[in-house]
């Protein structure tokens, strides 16, 4: 086959094309080497030579996916080169914190960092395509997929999806190292009923487009090669056949030409949603432009050519789906080379072994990590330390995420904590299993806890314990883990707790009152035993900020900064007011938090303009001082709230944040541009307005109204208009 080598290439190849064949290249099927969906039959050779396939996921390995380019280049009738994807949201081979923990880092370089180093793994190991970044707002911890996520805030969403996409694709697909990235899952798949995975979703139009939609958005600004719907029905349509968001809105409105590919299965998953039949399914999920079939049971492949027959999608919607999956392919460079990222065994290993990725690996843990308590200064743990004991089941939660064996991952957190305290005598015990008791395991270790001047309890899920199809209904501590973390304090020790999880989570009292301090480390990679230790060492000086509310309560959820003033809102002695009787309003901890080991004092804040003409723009100023013995970085968040509006605004809405390094004693001063774009919101009509009038501008370390500094601005009514 002459390699198309533009668009006319590609129109010419696909005059050549028979249905069949047009077809195949809109279906994915499994190489089943990763199990990401019901099992089933992974492809065959025979199904690429006969053209019945167009792309690959989860087959892995650089030889296995040359045999099957080999079949489709070599053995097919037109020799029309396969793409091959994965799952790669966090590193491929070097893993990083889960995203949830990633963005507790609030820094777009690193997040860009880390999707570039995992590009380039990819990108020899032969993986063309990354199901990634998940860009899904949640605010739901009973959620399984926060896990996967940006967090609760869809400016922060627009942020991670910018540079990740940049990170996976860099400026040309065809690039050595560049892979294609694919924003998903399109969309408001974090709010499914009562948190509970694959459920229907109810939600206005006006949420969905001040908090859902804005993170793909960016993305597709930012050049995202790929999109995948949503499993989910958002308010009685089914994501795969939303043509007012799939083709109105991303396609025509936004201009994303990019390839739409659905989740597994989930076109002839249609007819459980109630659509007829798979021609009814094949044609609706292609009229509303998807137009890859991911392991759809011959959805498309049974689906279209009865479609065709009975009139119920057009030829040229076919080529349509066909001409953006061909050429995503050119951009990929797949026609040029079809085993360009086929890399070599030597070449794999090269990419593995550069000592920079496990630096990288140890900065983003490091960064990702959340200091939720530190009592008295519990922390940092002097480097004279004598006796430390690690206790809980860490085995099984500890470590990269890329499945180690539970001996290797207690020595690794055992070993960097010897690293961190060489004088430390170090005792180690389980405890318990994360879901189950240990016969004699609360006496080991009390008796590990006995001699030990200091405990580090190491508490949390199981890293399958969240993620897709990993609801909790409680998303806590498990039972058999409270009844150690009981046994712990009770010895009256010294506890600090590590919380290894893919969630917040919902936290007793005991436990938070009884911990000396209390760390969010998440899941935190194939370096996150030894940022772990740096934490506790003072080595590194915890800066990592909560991206999703810690309800205090389970009764609470769904919980988040962003929400609309009330007419009654609490007042401690009015009954009649917005409240629980038996439950506090306020998150366990808020969005933003995270305490460092110094201290940072704000002062001074004040603008540059303080009355703004629509157009116009002011800066916000705000002094910071270090005020402690350690070097330490701070995060810093700038809310605003319209104050009179004809639509409700939430209290606090985020419309900037910044991350900033301080020596001790060091002073600088943050500069937050604002212009009237930021003081906009979607009007009645859900198009963007800006109303004159008070607009009150918040500085501050989080969405604690405690610790926020406010500056009121103005808008002025636009020249001419009273
Ligand atoms: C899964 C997930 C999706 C993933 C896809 C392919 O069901 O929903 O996030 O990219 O299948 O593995």
């Amino acid at each position: 086959m002459k390699a198309p080598w533009d668009r006319q290439g590609i129109d010419k190849l696909i005059g050549t094309m028979t249905l069949k064949e047009k077809v195949g290249q809109l279906t994915m099927l499994s190489g089943e080497l990763v199990q990401t969906g019901p099992t089933s039959a992974p492809v065959t050779s025979a199904a690429i030579q006969n053209g019945e396939v167009g792309s690959l996921l989860n087959l892995v390995g650089p030889e296995r996916i040359r045999d099957a380019q080999r079949h489709a280049v070599e053995g097919s009738r037109l020799g029309i080169p396969l793409f091959f994807s994965l799952d790669v949201l966090y590193g491929l081979r070097t893993m990083f914190p889960i995203p949830l923990g990633e963005s507790s880092a609030f820094d777009p370089a690193l997040w860009e960092a880390t999707a570039r180093v995992a590009a380039e793994e990819c990108a020899v190991e032969g993986i063309d395509l990354t199901f990634a970044p998940m860009i899904d707002i949640a605010r739901d911890p009973r959620w399984g997929r926060t896990l996967e996520g940006p967090g609760e805030d869809p400016l922060v969403g627009q942020r991670v999806a910018r540079a990740k996409v940049r990170g996976y694709q860099m400026a040309d697909l065809a690039g050595p190292t560049a892979i294609a990235a694919t924003a998903k899952h399109f969309a408001g798949y974090g709010a499914v009923l009562a948190g509970r995975e694959y459920a229907s979703v109810d939600m206005s139009e006006r949420l969905l487009h001040e908090v859902y939609l804005p993170p793909f958005q960016a993305a597709v600004e930012a050049g995202v090669a790929c999109l995948m719907p949503a499993f989910i029905d958002l308010n009685g349509t089914p994501m795969s056949i939303h043509v007012p968001l799939l083709r109105r809105l991303v396609r025509e409105r936004w201009g994303f030409d990019g390839v739409i590919v659905s989740d597994w299965s989930s076109i002839a998953e249609l007819l459980l949603h109630g659509v007829a039949g798979k021609p009814e399914a094949a044609a609706l999920a292609l009229n509303a432009s998807v137009d890859i079939d991911m392991m759809g049971k011959g959805a498309y492949v049974d689906g279209i050519p009865e479609a065709l027959d009975r009139g119920l999608v057009t030829m040229a919607t076919v080529d349509e789906a066909v001409r953006r999956v061909l050429l995503l392919k050119l951009r990929l460079g797949l026609f040029d080379d079809p085993y360009r990222r086929c890399g070599s065994p030597e070449a794999v290993a090269a990419v593995a072994a550069q000592p920079a990725r496990r630096a990288l690996a140890r900065e983003a843990a490091r960064k990702s990590i959340v200091l939720l308590t530190n009592t008295e200064g519990m922390l940092p743990l002097g480097k004279s330390l004598r006796s430390l004991a690690v206790i809980g089941p860490f085995g099984q939660i500890v470590g990269g995420n890329s499945e180690p064996d539970a001996t290797q991952r207690v020595a690794e957190l055992v070993d960097r904590c010897k690293e961190a305290f060489p004088e430390a005598a170090i005792a180690v015990a389980a405890g318990s299993e994360v879901e189950l008791p240990i016969a004699g395991g609360l006496e080991a270790a009390r008796q590990a806890a006995q001699p030990s001047d200091v405990i580090v309890l190491c508490l949390g899920e199981r890293v399958d314990m969240a993620g897709e199809a990993s609801s909790r209904a409680h998303p806590g501590i498990p039972q058999a883990q409270e009844e150690l973390a009981r046994a712990i304090l009770d010895t009256g020790k010294p506890v600090v707790v590590l919380l290894f999880s893919g969630r917040p989570l919902i936290l007793p009292d005991w436990l938070v009152a009884g911990a000396k301090a209390i760390l969010a480390v998440w899941h935190p990679g194939s370096e996150g035993a030894g940022a772990i230790a740096d934490v506790l060492s003072g080595a590194h000086n915890p800066s990592g900020r909560l991206s999703m509310s810690w309800p205090a309560d389970i009764g609470q959820i769904p919980i988040f900064f962003a929400e609309r003033p009330t007419g009654r809102p609490r007042l401690e002695n009015e009954h009649f007011s917005s409240k629980y009787l038996d439950i506090p309003n306020d998150p366990r901890f808020a969005f933003g938090h995270g305490l460092s080991y110094t201290g940072f004092l704000l002062t001074n804040p004040r603008a540059t303009k303080w009355t703004l003409a629509p157009g116009e723009a002011t800066e916000i100023l705000i002094d910071v001082r270090n005020t402690g013995t350690m070097a330490g970085e701070h995060t810093l968040f700038q809310f605003i709230h319209d104050v009179a509006s004809s639509i409700t605004r939430p209290s606090l809405e985020l419309v900037d944040f910044t991350k900033l390094a301080l020596a001790p004693g060091e002073m600088k001063t943050v500069r937050f541009p604002l212009s009237t774009d930021q003081l906009r919101f979607l009007g009645p009509d859900l198009e963007p307005v800006l109303e004159p009038g008070a607009f009150q501008v918040f500085v501050g370390p989080g969405a604690d109204p405690a610790q926020l500094q406010m500056l009121e601005l103005k808008v002025s009514p636009a020249a001419g208009v009273a």
